[in-house]
């Protein structure tokens, strides 16, 4: 071990799944592909200094030197993942942490933290190991970050990212993210508007690691896991095409079947708020009038993705969104904040 104190940075983006990843088995393996778009304004920007110590701790910080209380959560990540990175023990980590987005807003901030981390572990890896290939040190990071919040594995990469095997999507893995490939995106998907409406803030009733581990007992669990599979098929067709019309209705499924899922689990629970009923009908009522591709997804949350193609129909939704959607609800209180990226 020649390097004894080391500081490195990375920052790495959010995403939000258009086919969701909703239950999985041992050793964070996926019950099913998902796929996602990555969220290039939401990072987390993270420093980590590494002291080559005989004693292994890890102490973290918000910007601003707040200490924040996951040192434990990454302590226990970090003895998770030794069998891949043997240094990993070997010192002791001072880590600082921001997001670009508002804290505790509910945008999945494991993802774009543990995705970031990753990157951290992997400059560290490079500069004890030596520098691999690009592409390596991206797959590794992402195999890293998928063992501390599995969606987080997505985030290593733009635009739209697939986890998880699928037939449908050549070199696709359980063991890390891959890049959709970009010679099968129309361009309407190139570019695309998600906004989102802080509906609920702080502390969800049910985290994720119980969702999921609801997903264990849930009865409708298999056909599910097959309905996700599956719909990589039209979704395929739907990103080579440019069809608005069956994307949306795919995505807004995708997202409606998540929190089904969530509601016929033993004990049932709901994430979702009156507000984001609220929103979802006026959405809905929205394109029944104007026939204009504004649509939804959502998180393991109450909040609301607002999605919508970068084209001419933009600024019509734009000025719905601003005055019929959010004046009455902001003004209400149904939506707290407004992230328009
Ligand atoms: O990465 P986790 O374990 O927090 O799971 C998140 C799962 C969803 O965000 C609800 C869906 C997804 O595919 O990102």
């Amino acid at each position: 071990f020649t390097i004894h104190t080391q500081t490195v940075s990375e920052s790495c983006p959010s995403n939000i799944a258009l086919i969701k990843y909703w239950g999985k088995y041992e050793n964070q393996i996926p019950a099913n592909p998902s796929i996602s778009y990555t969220l290039n304004h939401c990072k987390t920007n993270t420093s980590m200094e590494f002291l080559a110590d005989e004693s292994f701790s890890v102490q973290t910080f918000l910007a601003g030197n707040e200490e924040v209380k996951f040192a434990e959560k990454i302590e226990k990540y970090f003895k998770n993942i030794e069998q891949y990175l043997p240094w990993v023990l070997k010192g002791k980590y001072i880590i600082r942490t921001e997001n670009t987005f508002p804290h505790s807003s509910g945008i999945a901030s494991s993802a774009s933290g543990f995705g970031a981390i990753a990157k951290c572990l992997m400059k560290l890896d490079e500069a004890f190991s030596g520098k691999g290939s690009e592409e390596e040190s991206l797959r590794k990071a992402s195999f890293l970050a998928r063992l501390g919040s599995g969606s987080a594995c997505r985030s290593l990469y733009n635009g739209l990212v697939v986890w998880g095997t699928s037939e449908e999507v050549e070199g696709s893995s359980d063991l890390f993210a891959v890049k959709y490939p970009d010679a099968e995106i129309h361009d309407i998907f190139k570019n695309f508007n998600d906004w989102v409406l802080l509906i609920h803030e702080g502390q969800k009733s049910v985290s994720s690691t119980v969702g999921h581990g609801l997903m264990n007992t849930n009865p409708y669990a298999e056909r599910r896991f097959q309905e996700a599979r599956e719909n990589f098929v039209p979704m395929k067709e739907i990103l080579k095409n440019g069809d608005m019309e069956r994307f949306i209705k795919l995505v807004e499924h995708e997202a409606l079947t998540l929190h089904a899922m969530m509601m016929m689990s033993d004990p049932a629970f709901i994430l979702m708020k009156t507000g984001t009923m609220e929103v979802i009908n006026k959405i809905w009522d929205f394109r029944k009038e104007t026939g204009l591709p504004l649509f939804f997804t959502l998180d393991a949350g109450a909040n609301v993705h607002l999605l919508f193609p970068n084209d001419p129909s933009e600024e019509k939704i734009k000025i719905f969104i601003e005055t019929e959607l959010l004046q009455h609800t902001q003004k209400n209180g149904v939506v707290k904040d407004v992230m328009r990226f």
